[in-house]
C-alpha cells in the first residue's frame, strides 16, 4: 500500500512559515494584502475564493474581495484591475479562473501588473519561468514541487511524466521541474489528449502527475510499481448517498493505484491545500518586493 502524501500537513508547515514572515513584515509597518476578483458564481470558483479568503484571515493577510456579476463588461473588469494596480495596500491581484464566456482571459491576465501577479500567469512571469529565472511561479505547479521535495520524493534526476498541458498546471509544471536548480533537474515528458499510446509513456514515469480533469482516469495498469503519483484533478461526481449530492474525486483511481504506487496524494487533501499555501507565499513575497 502506497504512502499517503499529506498535502494538508505540508501546506500547514508552509503556512506557518508564511505567518512568521507576515509578522516580520508587520514589524516593518507592512500588512500584505491580496485582492481576489470573482466574476460570476461558478460553484467551484465560489468555494476556491472562500478558501483563499479563509487562509488570508488565518495568516494575517488582508483580503480584498470583489464579486462581479457574470455579465460584467470586460472594460469594467479591466478598470477594477487598473485601480487595484494603483492601490498600495494591495500587493497581489488574483482573478479567479475560468472567466465567464465573453471575457478574454488573455487580456485580463495581461492587465495585472507583473509585480502583483501572485498567480504567476502574466506572460512576463511565464517568460521568466521559461528563462530559468522565476519570479512568481504559478501556485499549483509550485505546490506540487514543494509536495515532492518535502515528502522526500525530490524530482532531481527522475523521469516525471506530466499528463495535461494547460497554461495553469501542465505547461508551467514542466518548465518548473526541468529547471537547472535544486528541487528540480527532472527529465520531463508532457502528455495530452493527442498522445499516442499514453499508457506506454506513463508506465515509464518515476513520478506521474495527473492533471487531465477526467475522474479516475489513471488506473493501476498505467503506472509501474514504485511510482510516485500526484493527483491534481478535482472532479465533482454525483453521489446521492451524501447530502450535497456529489463527491470530489481526483484524476487517479486511488483505490487501484495506491496498491502499487510508492506514494500518492489524496483528493481532497493533496495538491489543493498546497495551491492555497503557495498563493499566500507569493502574496507575502509580493509585499516584500514592493516595500
Ligand atoms: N488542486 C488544485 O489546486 C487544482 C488547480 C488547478 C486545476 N485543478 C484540477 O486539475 C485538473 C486539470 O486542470 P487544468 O486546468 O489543467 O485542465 P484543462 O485546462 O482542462 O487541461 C486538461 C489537460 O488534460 C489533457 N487531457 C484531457 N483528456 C485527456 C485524455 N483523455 N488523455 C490525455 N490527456 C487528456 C488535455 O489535453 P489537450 O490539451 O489535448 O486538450 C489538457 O492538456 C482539473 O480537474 C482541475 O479541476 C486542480
Amino acid at each position: 500500500m502506497a504512502e499517503i502524501i499529506d498535502g494538508k500537513a505540508i501546506a500547514g508547515q508552509i503556512q506557518e512559515e508564511v505567518n512568521r514572515e507576515v509578522k516580520e513584515l508587520e514589524k516593518a509597518g507592512v500588512t500584505p494584502g491580496l485582492a481576489v476578483i470573482l466574476v460570476g458564481n461558478n460553484p467551484a470558483s465560489v468555494s476556491y475564493v472562500r478558501m483563499k479568503e479563509k487562509a488570508c484571515k488565518e495568516l494575517g493577510i488582508v483580503s480584498f474581495r470583489y464579486d462581479l456579476p457574470a455579465d460584467t463588461p470586460e472594460e469594467e473588469l479591466l478598470g477594477l484591475i487598473r485601480k487595484l494596480a494603483q492601490t498600495p495596500e494591495v500587493h497581489g491581484i488574483l482573478v479567479q479562473l475560468p472567466l465567464p464566456d465573453g471575457l478574454s482571459q488573455e487580456r485580463v491576465l495581461e492587465a495585472i501588473p507583473p509585480e502583483k501577479d501572485v498567480d504567476g500567469l502574466h506572460p512576463f512571469n511565464v517568460g521568466k519561468l521559461l528563462e530559468g529565472a522565476p519570479t512568481f511561479v504559478p501556485c499549483t505547479p509550485a505546490g506540487i514541487q514543494e509536495l515532492l521535495v518535502r515528502s522526500g520524493n525530490s524530482p532531481e534526476g527522475k523521469h516525471v511524466v506530466v499528463m495535461g498541458r494547460s497554461n495553469i498546471v501542465g505547461k508551467p509544471l514542466a518548465a518548473l521541474l526541468m529547471q537547472k536548480r535544486r528541487g528540480a533537474n527532472a527529465t520531463v515528458t508532457v502528455c495530452h489528449s493527442r498522445t499516442s499510446d499514453l499508457a506506454a509513456i506513463t508506465r515509464l514515469a518515476d513520478i506521474l502527475v495527473a492533471a487531465v480533469g477526467v475522474p479516475r482516469f489513471v488506473t493501476a495498469d498505467m503506472i509501474r510499481p514504485g511510482c510516485v503519483v500526484i493527483d491534481v484533478g478535482v472532479n465533482r461526481v454525483e453521489d446521492p448517498t451524501v447530502e450535497r449530492g456529489y463527491r470530489l474525486v481526483g484524476d487517479v483511481d486511488f483505490d487501484g493505484v495506491s496498491q502499487i504506487a510508492k506514494a500518492i496524494t489524496p483528493v481532497p487533501g493533496g495538491v489543493g491545500p498546497m495551491t492555497i499555501a503557495m498563493l499566500m507565499r507569493n502574496t507575502v513575497l509580493a509585499a516584500r518586493r514592493q516595500m
